[in-house]
């Protein structure tokens, strides 16, 4: 009838999406952000309270604190690396647990059985961001999740050039999704980005494939590499939470790599101004790799106690690795380093 309703080509890619994240239905967004906001707001209304890692995209945290706190719903952020932290948050009026896995910035873990079981016991709806994973290494829903969302940005569209969202979960969740906020707000998809993404989907099983084998080498060598104290990547044996990885994480570790500098915001600022193959660049899951140092650039404008607190230390530096030659990357971080 009109394409804000239902467009057959976005249907498609809805479709494709379910199929990936072994749910009933999707529906496709504007942007993960879209996603994520029709999500949340078709569990919640004004009096209801939110558990969520704490964690997080720090978009997806502003518009809980902000957007939703001056609705009248207010959210309590824990430490989701431990699953009693989610429980003992747990309100009369809470509707949703909200997680995210790996998560910003460190690249820590939920453990989503653990937690999808709390949640189903309080008779709360459980969300996971599965933006890092994909579904091609990560499938929440089969972990007892009941609601799955992406930023497709990332590794559904894979060049770097559509932005748009999912929302994965039963037939009747997404419904109530498309008719209460979504169709309202207005955040959906437009038929020519589901092409684009349709295109980008077909190779994401490659795609991720090389992704997670490029990701996991660059891990091992940094490492080992004398400039760097300390690297985040849940397929290394050194990560808190390997063994979680390793059951969670069924099809591989994911391309994102996070390390610290030990030269602090100096040597990340010159790593920067150093790499040639790397792109300097913000979002993640593209075919080429981009490299940020949040301290001389996103987070150079809060101050340096708030940054720490939210554990981006003056060194820490964050890959998204791409399809590249990995020994051309390395060689690449070589002579920045
Ligand atoms: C984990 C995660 N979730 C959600 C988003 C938001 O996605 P979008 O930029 O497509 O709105 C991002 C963006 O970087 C992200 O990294």
């Amino acid at each position: 009838m009109y394409s804000r309703w239902a467009n057959p080509t976005v249907a498609v890619f809805e479709r494709k999406a379910a199929a990936l994240e072994h749910g009933e239905a999707a529906v496709a967004t504007a942007s993960g952000m879209a996603a994520i906001a029709s999500a949340i707001l078709t569990v919640v209304k004004a009096g209801d309270h939110i558990v969520a890692a704490k964690a997080i995209y720090p978009s997806t945290y502003h518009l809980m604190v902000q957007q939703l706190g001056s609705l009248g719903i207010e959210s309590t952020f824990v430490d989701a690396t431990d699953p009693a932290a989610v429980a003992t948050a747990i309100r009369p009026n809470t509707r949703l647990v909200y997680l995210e896995t790996p998560g910003n910035p460190l690249l820590s873990l939920c453990d989503l059985e653990a937690i999808g079981a709390i949640a189903r016991q309080a008779g709360l709806t459980a969300i996971c961001d599965n933006t890092f994973a994909s579904p091609i290494n990560q499938r929440p829903l089969d972990l007892g999740i009941d609601v799955v969302v992406h930023s497709a940005t990332k590794y559904f569209c894979g060049h770097g050039d559509a932005v748009g969202g999912l929302v994965v979960s039963s037939r009747a969740f997404v419904e109530r999704c498309v008719t209460e906020p979504l169709r309202y707000y207005g955040g959906i998809m437009a038929p020519f980005t589901a092409y684009l993404m349709m295109r980008g989907t077909q190779t994401m099983p490659l795609r991720v494939e090389r992704h997670n084998a490029n990701a996991l080498r660059i891990a091992q060598w940094l490492e080992q590499h004398p400039a760097v104290a300390l690297v985040n990547y849940p397929g290394l044996p050194s990560h808190p939470q390997h063994a979680l990885a390793k059951r969670q994480m069924t099809g591989g570790f994911g391309g994102m790599v996070c390390f610290d500098l030990k030269g602090g915001v100096d040597a990340g600022a010159r790593l920067m101004n150093a790499v040639r193959l790397c792109s300097l660049a913000v979002s993640l899951g593209d075919v080429r790799t981009l490299i940020t140092h949040p301290a001389s650039t996103t987070h150079s404008v809060v101050t340096r106690e708030a940054r720490l607190a939210q554990g981006v230390a003056d060194g820490l530096v964050r890959l998204s690795v791409g399809l590249e030659d990995v020994e051309d990357l390395i060689a690449d971080l070589e002579q920045g380093l």
